[in-house]
């Protein structure tokens, strides 16, 4: 099958993007809920809203009881992960590693603490949570404190995934993503796709940054027979932006893309589409906007 065409690698390497690169691989997420949150990261918390409705619509189609799997794509520490199998929000996430008591601990012990944290809260019917990342000291962490199932630390812009991949995504449901298209772009989705046993059609819902063109990826998943919708009627807040160079930076950006800032980024903050992509038969019973509330999310 013919590849996606890389472009979306410029998404989040556009020259006038904060970096943050150096929380990303840590022993531990405290720096990484410390720094974005400073920022008012909010995709987890949009994410959850839209996974969780979503994960409601998939089970309606299966026989009761059936466990559901998700593949979180970028999960890092496991930030969705931990919100769709425990009953916290990301505010909780934000105070826990950021209070006095955590900044006082070692990251095993961290780590150990957060394994009872999280075992106290586990959601009845949660679904199981498979992590990839390219950042194998975050997705560790995420396995070894409980807030993934299972995970691997692969770059599949780079490299075919490895067996235990494949064997990890062949019963897979949902595949997610928040902030993580522009790093990952077609070659991850194409590798994932390529690699589930005949038939298996998760589908693939994706938070992207509005100067993302999804139009590729949506034509790549045609190819594997989805259709793909985005979220009319509202877009979701990501983060504030760093400073105003980043500001100016992304408002042209974006205006040179045709895409207009005016009420959005130029009020100091990152925004977001939602994408979900489904197989066209089962796509074609409803709307995205029957399954995930535009309103409500
Ligand atoms: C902004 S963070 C988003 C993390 C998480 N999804 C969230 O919303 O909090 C971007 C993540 O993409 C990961 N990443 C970057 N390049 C990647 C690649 N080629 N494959 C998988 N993950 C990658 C980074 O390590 C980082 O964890």
């Amino acid at each position: 099958m013919a590849t996606g065409d890389g472009a979306h690698h410029e998404g989040h390497q556009k020259a006038g993007k904060a970096s943050f690169e150096h929380i990303y691989d840590l022993e531990d997420p405290r720096e990484y809920f410390n720094t974005l949150g400073g920022l008012g990261y909010e995709a987890p918390r949009h994410g959850y809203e839209i996974f969780s409705a979503l994960i409601g619509a998939i089970e309606e189609m299966r026989p009761a009881g059936e466990g559901l799997t998700v593949l979180d794509v970028c999960c890092s520490y496991g930030i969705n992960g931990a919100l769709l199998k425990y009953d916290i929000g990301l505010d909780d996430l934000y105070a826990r590693y950021g209070s006095e008591e955590a900044a006082r601990k070692t990251s095993a012990g961290l780590a150990a603490d957060d394994r009872e944290f999280y075992a106290a809260r586990r959601r009845p019917g949660a679904p199981r949570v498979i992590g990839l990342d390219v950042a194998e000291n975050a997705v560790a962490y995420g396995v070894s404190a409980g807030m993934l199932d299972a995970g691997v630390a692969e770059n599949l812009e780079d490299h075919e995934p490895s067996g235990e991949l494949q064997r990890l995504v062949s019963g897979v449901d949902l595949i997610t993503v928040t902030g993580g298209v522009g790093y990952i772009g077609g070659k991850t989705f194409e590798r994932l796709l390529d690699s589930l046993p005949e038939g298996r059609k998760p589908w693939i819902a994706v938070l992207a940054l509005r100067w993302v063109d999804f139009g590729p990826l949506a034509e790549l998943f045609a190819r594997y027979g989805y259709v793909t919708e985005p979220l009319g009627g509202r877009t979701f807040e990501q983060r504030r932006f760093a400073d105003t160079d980043e500001q100016e930076y992304v408002c042209e950006e974006l205006s040179r893309m045709g895409v207009d800032p005016a009420g959005k980024e130029s009020e100091g903050s990152y925004h977001a589409y939602f994408y979900l992509s489904r197989p066209a038969d089962e796509a074609a019973g409803s709307r995205v906007e029957d399954l995930v509330d535009p309103g409500r999310v």
